[in-house]
């Protein structure tokens, strides 16, 4: 099967510090690396990594075209890329000595997105070929609905959330993953449990993933709950977590795994990728997922 990624590019700027800075303070950083990242190409090679097919599509300007490369390297069709006149986005990011991270963001050429650019992507795709969504480029509701029209399985990752997720046209969504803040944010419940009750209740057409850290995952669907455990590694830096479970969850549902099985796979690889730094470059291929390359 053929997927497509229509999601953000961006340059990451990673800067190691034993906290995060404070209001009001400056503060060195112990150093600086430069990786690809964007939740949409994270989540393009995590799913190509995995072993699907995908089409990456979505826009750089001039300096960003080593992403590209980054993208092909991993197996990602990228022809339906353009370069805008915007520059590329790009993300600051601080991690800290627990591994946690704080993200700002600056969209750029993610926020290129417009009619003629989404017409182009979506000519060549059609029934039963899934769309796959994060909430990092412009013209969201449009992208949903013209993809719906065409009869494409439609998945959002509302990462980040923003107060313009509830007006884009949700009603059409398939699949939601979203983490707690995220489901929080959709459901107005900061209980997971009782967010899933929510968010299976408001979108019963769809299946909701919510990942929970440490703590696992759940799926809810159907008025069914299904958990995951997390497996215990040692954390280096969570960037890109929750990219590398998506990636690998919607693989695995790509290759026809039960829920519980495409949980499991997209739990081993996101605790692959906490042990490493970086976004892109800490998702793992599917030879490393093997039960014993991961020390639980
Ligand atoms: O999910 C991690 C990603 O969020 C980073 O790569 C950064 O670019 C932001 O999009």
């Amino acid at each position: 099967m053929r997927v497509l990624n229509f999601g953000s590019i961006n340059i990451d700027y990673v800067y190691s510090v034993d906290e995060f800075v404070k209001p009001g303070e400056t503060k060195a950083a112990r150093s600086l690396s430069v990786f690809a990242g964007g939740k949409g190409l994270n989540q393009s090679l995590a799913m190509a990594k995995a072993g699907l097919k995908v089409v990456h599509a979505g826009k750089i300007g001039k300096e960003g075209e080593f992403l590209v490369k980054t993208l092909k390297d991993g197996g990602v069709d990228t022809r339906l890329i353009e370069i805008s006149d915007v520059p590329t986005g790009h993300a600051i990011i601080q991690v800290d000595d627990k591994g946690r991270n704080c993200i700002l963001l600056f969209g750029g050429a993610n926020q290129d997105i417009g009619e003629a650019y989404i017409d182009r992507v979506l000519v060549g795709f059609g029934h039963g070929e899934m769309l796959i969504l994060q909430n990092e480029i412009s013209s969201m509701s449009s992208i949903i609905a013209k993809a719906k029209t065409k009869g494409m399985t439609i998945v959002f990752n509302p990462s980040p959330y923003s107060s313009l997720v509830p007006n884009y046209p949700l009603e059409l969504v398939d699949i939601f993953i979203m983490n707690e803040i995220e489901a929080s944010g959709l459901s107005g419940e900061h209980d997971p449990d009782k967010a899933a009750g929510l968010l299976m209740r408001n979108f019963p057409q769809a299946l909701i993933v919510i990942t929970l850290g440490e703590a696992g995952s759940m799926c809810a669907h159907k008025g069914e709950i299904l958990r995951q455990k997390a497996y215990r590694v040692k954390v280096v830096d969570t960037t890109a977590a929750g990219d590398t479970f998506s990636g690998y969850f919607i693989a695995g549902l790509a290759e026809g795994m039960d829920i519980q099985k495409a949980l499991d796979l997209a739990a081993r690889a996101a605790s692959i990728c906490i042990t490493r730094k970086g976004a892109a470059d800490s998702v793992p291929w599917r030879k490393e997922l093997e039960v014993g390359d991961i020390r639980i």
